[in-house]
C-alpha cells in the first residue's frame, strides 16, 4: 500500500506527563495517565510518491513549511529506517476542532500519523508498538492511540515507554475555554526550562511518581473522589514547578483561577467537580456523567464550554469519507 489514512483524537492527563528523561528517545520523567476524548479528531493521509522533491505537509488544506515540517520530516525518517522506503510522502491533514480549543493537537496529530504513515509505508505494528513510535513525534501522542483511559508508563528504554489501556469508572469532561487566542510558550520549551531552573522539579517527579501508583489504584476502586482529588492536585504541583522557572512561566490566569473558583464553589453545593489544566489558560473540569450536564451549565459564564467523553483509540478509515 503507497497511502493509508488514519484518525486520532486528543487526550487529557489526569497525571500530567511533565518532563523528559530522554529527549532525543522522548523518555519521559515520570509515567502519565489520560482520557482519550471523542471530540476534535485529527485525521490524517500519507501518499508515497516517489516523484516528490521531499516531504511535503498540508494542513487543513493549507501548505506547511517551517518547523511543522520538519518535525514531520523527522518522524516519517523514522518510518522509513524501519521500513526500508525512502520514499518521501504527501501528508494531509485535518483537525476538527478549533485550532485553539485548548487541546493539545500534537497528541491526536502525532498519534494519526503514526497510524496512517506506518501502514502506507508497509509496517504492520501492534497497539503497543504504534504507541512507541507514535511518542517519538510527541509525548503525549503514545497515550492517544489508545481508547479512553490510557496509563504510558515511562519505561527504562524505548522499548518498555509504550501507553496501555486501563478500566476506570466512566468520567465526563467539561472543557472550558477561557482564551482561544493567547500565544504560549511550547510544551517542549517550558518542560525543558523547568528541568534546568525550577527548584521544584525533582518535587515533582516524585510527587508524580506517588500519584500514579495512588491514581491507578483509585481507578482500579472505581473511587471517582480519590481520582478527581488526585488529578486536581497533580495539575496545580505542574502549574506550581513552572511557575518556579526562571524565568518565570505562567500558564494559568486570572480567568482560569475563576474557574478553579467556580469548580470549588460546585464541590461546596454537593456537585463532585474537580479540576485540571495544560499548558496553557484553557481549564477542564472531572465530572461524573450524571452531573457533567450541571456543571457545563454552572461554567458556561466562564467560557466556551464542551462536553467530552472517552474516545477511541487512533484507526484507520476510509479516505473517502476524510474529506481531506
Ligand atoms: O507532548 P506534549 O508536548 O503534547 O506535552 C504535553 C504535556 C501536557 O499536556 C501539559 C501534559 C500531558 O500529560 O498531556
Amino acid at each position: 500500500m503507497t497511502k493509508a489514512t488514519a484518525r486520532a483524537y486528543p487526550n487529557m492527563a489526569l497525571v500530567k506527563y511533565w518532563g523528559k528523561r530522554d529527549p532525543e528517545l522522548m523518555l519521559p520523567l515520570t509515567g502519565s495517565l489520560s482520557m482519550t476524548l471523542d471530540r476534535f479528531a485529527t485525521t490524517t493521509s500519507v501518499t508515497r510518491d516517489p516523484d516528490l522533491g521531499g516531504d511535503a505537509f498540508q494542513l487543513n488544506g493549507e501548505p506547511v513549511t517551517g518547523d511543522a515540517l520538519r518535525r514531520v520530516t523527522r518522524f516519517l525518517d523514522l518510518v522509513r529506517e524501519r521500513s526500508g522506503i525512502r520514499e518521501p510522502a504527501l501528508v494531509r491533514s485535518r483537525n476538527d476542532g478549533p485550532t485553539a480549543a485548548g487541546l493539545a493537537s500534537s497528541a491526536s496529530g502525532f498519534a494519526a500519523l503514526a497510524l496512517a504513515a506506518s501502514k502506507a509505508y508497509g509496517l504492520s505494528l501492534d497497539p503497543r508498538d504504534l504507541s512507541r513510535l507514535a511518542r517519538r513525534g510527541s509525548g503525549s501522542a503514545t497515550r492517544s492511540i489508545v481508547p479512553g483511559m490510557a496509563v504510558w508508563h515511562a519505561g527504562e528504554d524505548d522499548e518498555s515507554s509504550f501507553a496501555e489501556p486501563v478500566g476506570a469508572p466512566e468520567i465526563r469532561m467539561i472543557v472550558v475555554v477561557v482564551d482561544a487566542a493567547r500565544k504560549e510558550i511550547s510544551s517542549r520549551e517550558a518542560m525543558r526550562r523547568t528541568a534546568l531552573t525550577s527548584p521544584y522539579h525533582r518535587a515533582w517527579a516524585e510527587s508524580t511518581e506517588q500519584s500514579l501508583a495512588a491514581m491507578l489504584e483509585a481507578c482500579r476502586d472505581e473511587d471517582f473522589t480519590r481520582m478527581g482529588r488526585i488529578a486536581e492536585t497533580n495539575a496545580l504541583r505542574m502549574h506550581a514547578a513552572i511557575l518556579a522557572c526562571d524565568p518565570p512561566i505562567r500558564y494559568l490566569e486570572p480567568k482560569s483561577l475563576e474557574v478553579f473558583d467556580a469548580i470549588r464553589a460546585l464541590r461546596e453545593q454537593g456537585v463532585e467537580v474537580y479540576g485540571t489544566a495544560d499548558a496553557g489558560a484553557n481549564v477542564v473540569a472531572i465530572a461524573r456523567p450524571e452531573d457533567a450536564r450541571r456543571v457545563a451549565e454552572a461554567l458556561a459564564d466562564h467560557g466556551t464550554v464542551t462536553e467530552v467523553g472517552p474516545g477511541p483509540g487512533a484507526e484507520l478509515v476510509d479516505e473517502a469519507e476524510a474529506d481531506l
